[in-house]
């Protein structure tokens, strides 16, 4: 029996990370020192992870991070009082405040106050509605990340039927905008999908964006079928994992991606592209 190829984002996403700090090294010899600045609500604990993980790439990137962690209490005056600051300061070039915020805060709003310049998680409406009519500028991360994995391992999207399972905002809804890019075909499934088993079967490409385990189970995919996993969850013993069914699926699939190390380093590999085409975009 055939395994598949382990997709490995941990390499994918370094070898991103190092084109990047070669890029900000040309930028800063033009005298533009590009700068991130992550706003961190409350204490959510997954979320300080990620905050740290941001920090942690824009120095390996050679991109300066400024953190703000502001009390669970924070009130929405206070966070939309803060982003106005950071819009108008010319030192700062990417601006990521880290979701989920605290209930007394309204995150529609958040993304509305920031510049649209400066988003670089490309959550703002003016970024996803230019990322709809063809794009330029800035990229969701995830999404972009998933791209670069497929392409990176040898894949090509062009003509392949690509199945998505989730239709969030920040994954699922502009996965299908990327992958349609690519000239893929794509379908988009969700919970009120019939029969996702079969749709699955018809796919050369799945991508899994629900957050439920055993969402892709081994009779839903096709001998050889890529296989991009979302997916952060924890099982019943509280071990990490993605919503496929990984060591079954992996016995079919031709290419698979492992969580942890699969989609999640990617992410923050595109924030740290985001944060360089921010610093160019402000400065020409
Ligand atoms: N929370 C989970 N993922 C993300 C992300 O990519 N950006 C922000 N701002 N918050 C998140």
């Amino acid at each position: 029996m055939m395994t598949a190829q382990l997709i490995d984002g941990k390499l994918i996403s370094a070898q991103i990370k190092e084109e990047a700090a070669k890029e900000a090294a040309q930028i800063k010899a033009k005298g533009v020192n590009p700068c991130l600045v992550v706003v961190l609500v409350g204490n959510d604990s997954a979320s300080q992870v990620y905050v740290n993980n941001k920090k942690k790439a824009c120095e390996a990137v050679g991109i300066r991070s400024v953190s703000y962690e502001l009390g669970a209490d924070t009130t929405e005056e206070e966070l939309l009082h803060l982003v106005a600051q950071l819009n108008a300061d010319e030192a700062v070039h990417g601006i990521l405040v880290q979701m989920p915020l605290p209930m007394q805060i309204n995150e529609e709003k958040v993304i509305l106050a920031i510049d649209a310049k400066k988003d670089v998680d490309c959550f703002h409406p003016m970024n996803v509605g230019l990322l709809h009519t063809g794009g330029n500028g800035f990229l969701p991360c995830t999404p972009a990340g998933i791209i670069e994995l497929i392409k990176r391992s040898g894949h090509t999207i062009q003509g392949q039927n690509c199945v998505i399972i989730g239709r969030s905002n920040i994954v699922g809804k502009p996965v299908a905008m990327l992958l349609m890019q690519e000239n893929g075909t794509v379908t988009i499934c969700h919970s009120k999908t019939r029969n996702l088993a079969e749709v699955c079967l018809g796919a050369d490409i799945i991508v899994s964006a629900t957050g439920k385990v055993n969402t892709v189970t081994a009779d839903m995919v096709k001998a050889g079928a890529v296989v991009i996993d979302v997916g952060m969850n924890r099982n019943e013993a509280g071990k990490l994992c993605g919503d496929v069914d990984f060591d079954k699926v992996k016995e079919i699939a031709g290419a698979i991606t492992p969580v942890p190390g699969g989609v999640g380093p990617m992410t923050i590999a595109m924030l740290m592209k985001n944060c360089l085409v921010a610093a160019k975009m402000q400065n020409n």
